[in-house]
């Protein structure tokens, strides 16, 4: 019988993450066709949005974290934290960020319980569209956080980015011009930096040197690299292959010839970062010094902005997970088969019945079954 699915949403755990998968208005979406929307108590304080909003879109609010997980799907913002994994079991699907190139455990763990796993940042139409909501947002905070980088890191810092009369601007190099990389772009152009893109594609790199993103473009070849983030005050990473861990672009060696006080900004952190010196930190704890140079490797960067992010992941989410409710009640997200390529949440699926059966995790794990 049509729409009968139970949908959980859990209170986010991931360090001073307060976004919600589901504004109330999006789940009066969810609930239209007959599904349960059970929602953890207090889940949306964070983006502003109280318990009672969800009773009156129709929300069923529970105080156990185990109600909502033992719904047919959890629908959350970041994956499932080590002290989640105890809720995975056989009938379960999961439906979230991911990330799991870069995390190891959870694909273990994920495929153990043979919980069906479907990731938002690899479904695919002809672009990414639930992850580039949280790309632009990442994107256009990178500027505005490496500005404040820049002036905060201490002896041989103190860089304003637009520079003044007689002082050149802050040199900011960008490293893939998707998404976020564009967004990062924009922002720091606003505030009048020098910005170099730097892409494999020539034709989008073209496409920003047309639309007025870019002051210079870079083709993405190791060597070429040298002398521009040597020259660098603001590298950002934000460079990836869906699904795949981040491509390692930017060496050591490269981030240790850059001025001290300089900002190195990873974004791609998310799927193992795109610059070596990198590695994830928290909101609480965003930053550490390298070599001299200030590194922001954030892997929730939009849970600072909850209002904003919440409202903008849930309207791209929401259509998705009416659809894979459908696909619940049909048994196909549990067929190892068929979830790959399931209409509307194509390429979503990452971890079905024990089985990795999205390619790019499967290179990324030889290892595993
Ligand atoms: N840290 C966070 O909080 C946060 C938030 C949102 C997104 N992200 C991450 O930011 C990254 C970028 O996301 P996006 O949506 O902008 O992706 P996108 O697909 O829009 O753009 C990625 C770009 O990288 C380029 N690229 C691939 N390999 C490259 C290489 N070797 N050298 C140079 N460029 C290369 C691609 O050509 C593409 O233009 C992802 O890892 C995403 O998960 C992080």
């Amino acid at each position: 019988m049509a729409g009968r699915i139970t949908i959980g949403v859990p209170r986010e755990r991931k360090d001073r993450e307060r976004r919600i998968v589901l504004t109330p208005s999006s789940v009066s979406l969810v609930t239209a066709p007959g599904h349960r929307v059970l929602v953890e108590a207090g889940a949306g304080l964070g983006a502003g949005f109280d318990d009672d909003a969800y009773r009156a879109a129709g929300a069923e609010i529970v105080t156990e974290a185990a109600e909502v997980w033992a719904a047919d799907i959890v629908v959350k913002v970041k994956e499932p934290i080590t002290e989640e994994y105890h809720h995975f079991r056989s009938d379960l699907t999961v439906f979230s960020y991911l990330h799991l190139a870069a995390e190891p455990e959870l694909t273990a763990r994920l495929i153990a319980a043979g919980t069906a796993a479907f990731a938002f940042e690899t479904l695919r139409d002809t672009t990414l569209p639930l992850l580039a909501p949280m790309s632009e947002i990442a994107g256009r905070a990178a500027a505005i956080i490496a500005a404040g980088q820049l002036s905060a890191a201490g002896d041989g810092s103190g860089t304003l980015v637009g520079g003044a009369a007689g002082v050149p601007p802050a040199r900011a190099v960008i490293i893939g011009m998707g998404v976020a990389g564009t967004m990062a772009a924009r922002g720091l152009r606003g505030l009048d930096a020098h910005v170099t893109g730097v892409d494999l594609d020539l034709g989008l790199l073209l496409e920003r040197r047309l639309d007025g993103t870019l002051d210079a473009t870079q083709a993405s070849e190791p060597h070429a690299l040298d002398a521009l983030i040597a020259d660098a005050d603001v590298l950002i990473g934000a460079a990836l292959v869906p699904g795949a861990r981040a491509p390692r672009i930017v060496t050591a060696a490269q981030v240790a010839r850059m001025r001290p006080g300089s900002v190195v900004l990873d974004l791609a952190i998310d799927q193992g970062g795109c610059i070596a010196t990198a590695r994830p930190t928290t909101l609480s704890e965003p930053t550490y010094v390298e070599h001299g140079v200030v590194h922001y490797c954030v892997t929730n960067v939009p849970g600072q902005f909850p209002r904003t992010a919440s409202a903008a992941l849930s309207a791209a989410v929401a259509p998705r997970l009416v659809a894979l409710a459908g696909h619940v009640e049909a048994g196909t997200v549990h067929d190892p088969q068929r979830a790959f390529a399931l209409p509307r949440v194509s390429e979503a699926a990452n971890v079905v019945a024990g089985e990795m059966v999205h390619p790019a995790i499967a290179a990324a794990f030889p290892d595993l079954p």
